[in-house]
Formats: C-alpha cells, sequence, structure tokens
C-alpha cells in the first residue's frame, strides 16, 4: 500500500519512521516533510491544506491511505472533502470529520460536548464580545488564577493565565478586541484546575477504540518550567503517577464516554484523540481535546508503540478495530528537543548543523530542519528532537543528552531537566 503522511514537525518524522517500519507500506509520502522525513520517504511539495494538489498526487500515486499530522487540514475539513468525492471516497483518511475536528477547533464546542457526556473538566462559561458585564460578573465569582481561552484555534497561544482579577479583565476586553484575530471573537472562562498534566492518547475506528502509551510534556522554554510556553521542549513516556488504577479511571470517565458520545451524536470520527489531562488530587480532568497526536509526545510514545501502526490504521478505516490490543514498549522512552536560540521569541535560520552522524545512542527526529546546498540546516524554532530508550528515565535521559551535546548548530538550546517534576 502507498501512504501519504501530511505534515512537516517533529511528531510527522516519528509518525513516519513508525509507518516505514511497517512491512505492508511499499510508498510512503511526506507533504511537505523535513529533512528527516526524506530519510525514511519521499517528501512532495504539497502544503497540508491544498486539498485539490493532495488528491491529484494521490490519484497519480495510488495511494491509499492519507495520515494527516496537524490539525489544520482536519479542522478545514480534509476528511469530508475526501469522503464527499467519488474519486477519492475510497481512499482512507485517518483523522476526523471536520464537525467532529471542533473537538479541537472550538473551545465551546469541545467544552459543551464534555458537559453534556458528563465527562470530567473545569467549571466553564464562554462569552463573545456582546457580554462583557456578563463575562466580568463570572469572573468575579472565580478564585484566581483567571483562566482565559479564545475559542478558535491559535497555534497553542489562545489560553492566557492571569494572576489578578483587574488584570483577567483586561485582558478579557483585549481579547474581544482581536488578540487573537477571530479566534477570540468567543471566550471561554474556566476554573483554574491546580495539577500535574498528562496526555493520553487513542485511536479509534468511530465505535471503538484502542489506547496507546500516555506521556508527558514540557512546556515552557525555561528550566523548571519557567518563561514563554512553545510548542514543546521534551516528553517522557511513561507518566509514573498514570499507572494501572489512574489509566482505568481515564479510560472508564474520559476516553469511553468520549467515544460513546461521538458515536450518539453522529460525529465522525476515523483517527486519533488527543485527551489533554491533569491530575487533580488523583482525578483525572480534561483540560483539551485535539484531534491528532501530541508534539513532542509522539517522538516518545511511536518509540514506545510495537505493534505495526500501519495494521492498526487499517482497522480504523475498516471500522474493525474492536478486540484488538496494543503492545507496549516496557522501557522508558524520553525526548529532548534542541531548539534555536531566541525560541519562541525571534531567531536565526538557516544555520548548518553538524554531528548528526555521530549520535548512536538516540533516533533523531526533525522538525525545523531542511537540506540547503547539500547541508542539514535549520529552518524552525524547534529543530531536533533527541529521543531514546533506558530502563529507566534516568538511563534514557543520559542517551538523549549525550546525543544532545553531540549535535551543534549556533546559538543550540535544550532543557536539561526533562522529568524533573516527575
Ligand atoms: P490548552 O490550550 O487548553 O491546552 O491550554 C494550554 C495550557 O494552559 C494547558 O496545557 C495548561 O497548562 C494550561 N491550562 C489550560 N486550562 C487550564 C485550567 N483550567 N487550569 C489550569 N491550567 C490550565
Ligand atoms: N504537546 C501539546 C500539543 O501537541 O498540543
Amino acid at each position: 500500500m502507498n501512504i501519504l503522511l501530511l505534515g512537516s514537525g517533529g511528531r510527522e518524522h516519528a509518525l513516519a519512521w513508525k509507518i516505514s517500519q511497517s512491512p505492508r507500506v511499499d510508498k510512503l509520502y511526506i507533504a511537505p516533510g523535513n529533512a528527516g522525513t526524506s530519510q525514511v520517504g519521499e517528501n512532495v511539495a504539497i502544503s497540508v491544506c491544498d486539498f485539490d494538489k493532495i488528491a491529484d498526487f494521490v490519484l497519480a500515486n495510488n495511494v491509499s491511505m492519507v495520515v494527516v499530522g496537524p490539525e489544520d487540514p482536519l479542522v478545514k475539513g480534509v476528511y469530508d472533502y475526501f469522503a464527499s468525492n467519488e474519486k477519492l471516497s475510497n481512499i482512507a483518511v485517518i483523522g476526523p470529520s471536520r464537525e467532529a475536528a471542533q473537538l479541537e477547533g472550538s473551545k465551546s464546542f469541545a467544552k459543551e460536548f464534555m458537559q453534556r457526556h458528563s465527562i470530567p473538566t473545569a467549571a466553564y462559561r464562554s462569552f463573545d464580545g456582546t457580554q462583557l458585564d456578563e463575562a466580568y460578573a463570572f469572573l468575579e465569582t472565580l478564585k484566581a488564577p483567571y483562566v482565559l481561552k479564545a475559542d478558535g484555534l491559535c497555534a497553542g497561544k489562545g489560553v492566557l493565565i492571569v494572576p489578578t482579577l483587574d488584570e483577567a479583565k483586561a485582558q478579557l476586553k483585549d481579547m474581544f478586541a482581536g488578540m487573537f484575530g477571530n479566534a477570540s471573537a468567543t471566550v471561554v472562562i474556566e476554573e483554574f484546575l491546580d495539577g500535574i498534566e498528562c496526555s493520553v492518547f487513542a485511536l479509534t475506528d468511530g465505535k471503538d477504540y484502542v489506547i496507546l502509551p500516555e506521556a508527558k510534556d514540557y512546556k515552557r522554554i525555561g528550566e523548571g518550567n519557567t518563561g514563554l510556553n512553545t510548542g514543546g521542549m521534551g516528553s517522557i513516556s511513561p507518566v509514573p503517577f498514570a499507572d494501572a488504577a489512574w489509566m482505568k479511571k481515564v479510560e472508564d470517565r474520559i476516553v469511553r464516554p468520549t467515544v460513546e458520545g461521538l458515536v450518539s451524536e453522529g460525529l465522525l470520527y476515523k483517527g486519533f484523540i488527543f485527551f489533554g489531562l491533569i491530575n487533580v488530587e488523583g482525578e483525572p480532568m480534561v483540560i483539551e481535546y485535539n484531534v491528532r497526536m501530541g508534539d513532542p509526545e509522539t517522538e516518545t510514545v511511536m518509540l514506545r508503540l510495537k505493534s505495526d501502526i500501519v495494521e492498526l490504521f487499517e482497522k480504523v478505516a475498516a471500522g474493525t478495530l474492536a478486540g484488538t490490543t496494543v503492545e507496549f514498549d516496557e522501557r522508558t522512552a524520553v525526548c529532548v528537543m534542541l531548539v534555536s536560540g531566541g525560541y519562541p521569541e525571534a531567531y536565526g535560520k538557516g544555520y548548518e548543523i553538524t554531528g548528526l552522524e555521530n549520535v548512536t545512542d538516540s533516533v533523531l527526529f526533525h522538525a525545523g530542519t531542511a537540506v540547503k546546498d547539500g547541508k542539514v540546516v535549520t529552518a524552525g524554532g524547534r529543530v531536533i528532537a533527541a529521543s531514546s530508550y533506558g530502563k529507566n528515565r534516568e538511563e534514557a535521559l543520559a542517551a538523549s543528552f549525550k546525543s544532545a551535546a553531540a549535535i551543534n548548530f549556533e546559538k543550540k538550546y535544550f532543557r536539561s531537566d526533562i522529568g524533573f517534576d516527575l
């Protein structure tokens, strides 16, 4: 079978690495991919939301499955584009329909869905700009800190956690005035939950599901989880507090009710569900849904997934996941992200990356890289993930830090405290 994977980050290199190990794959294409994905498949210069070009490519190259990495094409309806076109409808798309992708595309849609299905999440209300006084009144009923979320997609930047009521009111007003463009025309205000986060992943065929290895990511730029939010500075799997008892709560209270909710509401969903959870005094609660895998969680989850991912995708497409078991690698996997100095603010690009060939203890997943004049150069804020196995966290981290030291590019930075809080 020929597969087309959409996306170009570390998540997609990790997915491509895993897909390429399957004996069921003849040819793997990645659109648009990066310097790393070209080592395990063939990059195609098509952007992830150019559905017409994607369709032409798929038909011309006998592709029978499209795996969608990022949320953008899902929220824009790539699943429906294929399903509704006679020539394309027999091609499997791994991802939810546009309507179901609203679980990530609209925070208020997700909150209402959770409320309808009694899925534990923070208390909330959503408001638009005509309801400023009501929104202020609701803020006054909450305790500090205040959580304000732009309703729409903001590339992970649309959440503000504000220490005082006055500041929360001021920020709310700015959000309505277009701080995140149209995405903050509606704002979800919610109760602050205090706890430690964990990402849980399921793959569903629309009626049944399997749960994949969980992971914890590290979003802040600075050591000790300080400084600005980034796309993710590292990840770890497994997560020690996500033991069998906790994961049973997650499955019973969150995963199964979510999939049953999708079924009962007629929301078509054949793909990954990412549950962004927080552990509040031993009880899992949902912070957010994403309709894709996490980045940089995928860079550890794929290391721990022993089952053939393409076989799982085929069952997702056919609706035959029921009764499937997924095999996990018992080892610990960690990912340390090497980033460009300055990120997540302004940073330089185009610096040569050296030392890649000296790395033997890690799997390297490229995030922001490109090939220029035959050399691998930096092309983004997050540059390369060094992912490693270990018999425990310390051993896996030691391997990733050794690899991080062996790779060089101008202004390289990484966090040396991944896993410090576990
Ligand atoms: P989100 O985009 O909804 O995942 O929010 C981004 C980050 O903000 C999350 O990963 C949490 O760290 C934090 N966050 C979001 N909602 C809450 C909440 N209700 N209580 C505490 N932290 C939150
Ligand atoms: N690591 C969080 C995300 O992918 O949204």
